[in-house]
């Protein structure tokens, strides 16, 4: 059986990128043999590593070739010698808004009650996934200074709201809810919501009693576009009592659907319910375009080279990229074998602590796959 093929471009980046990127593709080399598709992983030298050497970023023919791939995974950004917000500007965020990726995708699910700090949570609380807009807000760069360095300074950051990015955000939030569980009831509902024929929530977070301005947009578009998915109840929560159930009844959430700034914060949050950076994984989409997938740790200096950094959250980065590559079922069987492993095999999900090194737990999936 002859299956498709996928061209993936490859940033390994600064720090521990590159070790949890290659056992991420020690995994997927497991899954195309089993399920029958090729890849051809594209090398790229980007990071801080580049940046000293030759000053050079992210090069524009290099953006150009990334746009003609099928996705990119992308290990992390961020050196100890290089001043914050160049490499996080010039290389993660360039990328996500050059390539239109506009929607930061996060799934939040517990995959052993062991692994998770909050007092009787298990799996059964924390399963759900956060729709983060990515290319607005406030990471747009838009703002300034005045009178820089002087005692009477100003700095300005503004937030960018648009129309069309909020509502191609809401509506890859709504379509998603809808199917997300394949249409089986999310157990969170009431009795009356299933009596209204719902079968799944979405939640919009944000600040209305304060962003007067963006908010009230996202409330209009929401509720304006929610009422063409009537199988979808429709939720509201500020990005502060978000946080605070989080911790206290994070089985309250189905999907959450929110700025990119608050989506930075809690996902933050949300990522230490599920047992910590060491799984957490995520996805800058462009659904028309070229996404790219990428574990949440960053490039953890301390960690970098001593074969002790959890690569589970690449490797579950990995999977979500086959799922997006329309390889759903071998999508799936990487994720099985990520829960097999870690109830078997991992005595700690934390950097050092697995009771196995980077590499061995790459083995060790890879083998389950
Ligand atoms: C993330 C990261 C980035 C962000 C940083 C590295 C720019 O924190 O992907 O959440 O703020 O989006
Ligand atoms: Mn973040």
């Amino acid at each position: 059986m002859a299956g498709k093929s996928y061209r993936i471009g490859v940033i390994g980046g600064d720090g521990t990128g590159p070790e949890v990127i290659r056992e991420g593709q020690k995994v997927l080399g497991a899954a195309t043999k089993k399920f029958g598709f090729g890849i051809e992983w594209v090398d790229y030298d980007l990071g801080g590593e580049r940046y000293k050497r030759t000053g050079e970023i992210l090069p524009d023919s290099v953006i150009a070739e990334l746009r003609k791939l099928d996705a990119i995974y992308l290990g992390a950004i961020g050196h100890p010698d290089v001043k914050p917000g160049i490499l996080e500007k010039g290389i993660l965020l360039r990328l996500r808004f050059e390539l239109e990726q506009y929607i930061n995708l996060r799934p939040v699910k517990l995959y052993r009650a062991v692994d998770c700090p909050l007092k009787d949570k298990g799996p059964e609380h924390i399963d759900f996934v956060v729709v983060r807009e990515n290319n607005e807000g406030i990471y747009t760069g838009s703002g300034g200074f005045v009178f820089k360095g002087t005692p009477h300074e100003v700095a300005i950051q503004e937030s960018v709201n648009t129309r069309r990015g909020v509502d191609r955000c809401l509506r890859y939030a709504f379509e998603l809810t809808k199917i997300r569980r394949n249409g089986k009831p999310w157990k969170g509902l009431k009795p009356e919501d299933i009596k209204a024929r719902k079968t799944a929530q979405l939640t919009l977070c944000g600040k209305t009693n304060v962003l007067t301005f963006a908010f009230d947009l996202w409330e209009r578009a929401f509720h304006q576009l929610g009422a063409k998915y009537p199988s979808v109840k429709r939720d509201y929560a500020h990005v502060d009592a978000t946080c605070m159930w989080f911790v206290k009844n994070p089985e309250w959430f189905d999907v959450i659907v929110t700025d990119n700034m608050f989506g930075d914060i809690i996902t933050d949050l949300a990522a230490m319910i599920q047992g910590g950076l060491g799984v957490a994984a995520g996805g800058n989409i462009n659904p028309e375009g070229t996404s790219m997938f990428e574990p949440m740790g960053g490039s953890a200096p301390k960690y970098t080279g001593k074969n002790v950094i959890n690569p589970i959250a690449a490797i579950n980065a990995a999977g979500m990229m086959l799922d997006f590559l329309g390889e759903a079922k071998a999508g799936a069987a990487v994720e099985d074998a990520v829960v097999k492993i870690i109830n078997a095999k991992i005595k700690s999900l934390a950097a050092g602590k697995m009771g196995h090194g980077t590499r061995e737990v790459g083995d060790l999936i890879a083998a389950a796959v």
